[in-house]
């Protein structure tokens, strides 16, 4: 299942990303804003259960989060700018890492590093803010799913549809939730208008 941010908001900040002249500082915090929208759009789903209150003027019965635990894994490098949002708004999710690379003549990732809570009875969203081939996605639901994951949520900020259709095809147990998905991959496997090498721009590399 895709799921697509539609937003003014979204559009707003997914072009100021794209923008070559956008300098890192500025990137960091856009990235920063979106994944706060993708989080909040992730979660709609969230059990919740009743809780009394009293509000300054009377006693009220509201909603509040039920105590589902929530795991994030992020995809090193650029997916380190997707985890402090989460942790923001749920504060007590665990975090685990998946480093991945992709090679730069081939575009096919390698893992170099894994380090995953247990995953077992957990939500799980795995954050990675490019999906261009969907090798990188494929391999860390994989992960995932070896250390007791089922049906991880994949957020990202752009997407191929190249990316969409090859982690539909290999884990369509995967739901995947985007800000936008872009036009196509070009010969490098970059996506296209997309916003160049999302960690190079992150960081300034
Ligand atoms: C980027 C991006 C994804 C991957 C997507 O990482 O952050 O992890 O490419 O491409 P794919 O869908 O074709 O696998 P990259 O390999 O450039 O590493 P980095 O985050 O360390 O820069
Ligand atoms: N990784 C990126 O950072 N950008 C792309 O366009 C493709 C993969």
């Amino acid at each position: 299942m895709l799921r697509v941010l539609e937003h003014p908001l979204a559009d707003h900040i997914i072009t100021h990303l794209r923008d070559r002249t956008t300098k890192p500082v500025t990137f960091r915090t856009l990235a920063y804003q979106l994944t706060t929208m993708l989080a909040i759009e992730a979660t709609r789903d969230l059990a919740t259960e009743p809780k009394a209150i009293e509000t300054p003027l009377e006693p009220a019965t509201g909603r509040v989060l039920a105590r589902e635990p929530i795991a994030v894994v992020a995809i090193l490098r650029a997916g380190v700018s997707m985890v402090q949002p989460f942790m923001d708004v749920f504060p007590d999710v665990s975090v685990g890492y998946v480093g991945l690379e992709r090679d730069h003549v081939t575009a096919v990732a390698r893992t170099y590093y894994c380090k995953l809570p247990p995953l077992a009875g957990r939500r799980i969203f795995i954050v990675d803010p490019m999906l261009a081939t969907g090798g990188s996605a494929t391999q860390a639901i994989d992960a995932v799913k070896r250390h007791g994951g089922v049906a991880p949520r994949l957020v990202c900020i752009i997407a191929a549809p190249e990316g969409v259709a090859e982690v539909s095809r290999n884990h369509p147990d995967a739901s995947i939730h985007v800000g936008v998905v872009d036009r196509a991959l070009n010969s490098r496997k970059y996506i296209l208008p997309g916003l160049g090498d999302f960690g190079d721009r992150l960081y300034g590399t």
